[in-house]
């Protein structure tokens, strides 16, 4: 009675720690000093935006004390704007496109990573608290430069 009262609780346990293991792959901030808030869609007609006020140079812009706007267009095979440049101790909600087929935006070493997808606009708010520099990626297939895909986001002091 007693061995089984004790695996019971193992079980209990490692159960525990399966739940909480996925919790901190689907919810962790992997790197220190950059938070993910939240992410939603919107959609764009990947041919105007030349057209978009919102995409025609895409930039970052200040919107508050600390708040920031970045919008990034993926194509092949770079990351508009390259490098991307915040500053410490911001919020910046990043609204990234894609110009022809489907990449990522992928920011290595933490879990700020969308799809980059052709008529919709992914949009994810991340904070930075300190300087910094990581690199974009795309992880998504998209052609025979998809490896050589990479762009830079600098968290500046
Ligand atoms: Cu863009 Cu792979």
């Amino acid at each position: 009675m007693k061995i089984h009262t004790y695996e019971k609780l193992w079980l209990v346990a490692a159960m525990v720690l399966i739940v909480g293991f996925i919790a901190t792959i689907t919810y962790g901030s992997v790197a220190l000093g950059i938070t993910m808030v939240g992410d939603q869609e919107d959609t764009i007609e990947p041919g105007e935006l030349g057209e978009d006020e919102r995409f025609d140079d895409p930039r970052v812009e200040q919107v508050g004390e600390n708040e920031y706007e970045a919008y990034v267009i993926a194509q092949t095979f770079i990351f508009q704007p390259d490098p991307i440049e915040v500053p410490e101790n911001s919020e910046v909600t990043f609204y990234v496109t894609a110009r022809d087929v489907i990449h990522s935006f992928s920011v290595v070493g933490t879990n700020t990573n969308t799809m980059a997808i052709p008529g919709e606009i992914s949009t994810m708010t991340v904070e930075f608290d300190e300087p910094d520099e990581y690199g974009i990626v795309c992880n998504e297939y998209c052609g025979s430069g998809h490896h050589n895909m990479e762009g830079e986001l600098h968290v500046l002091p």
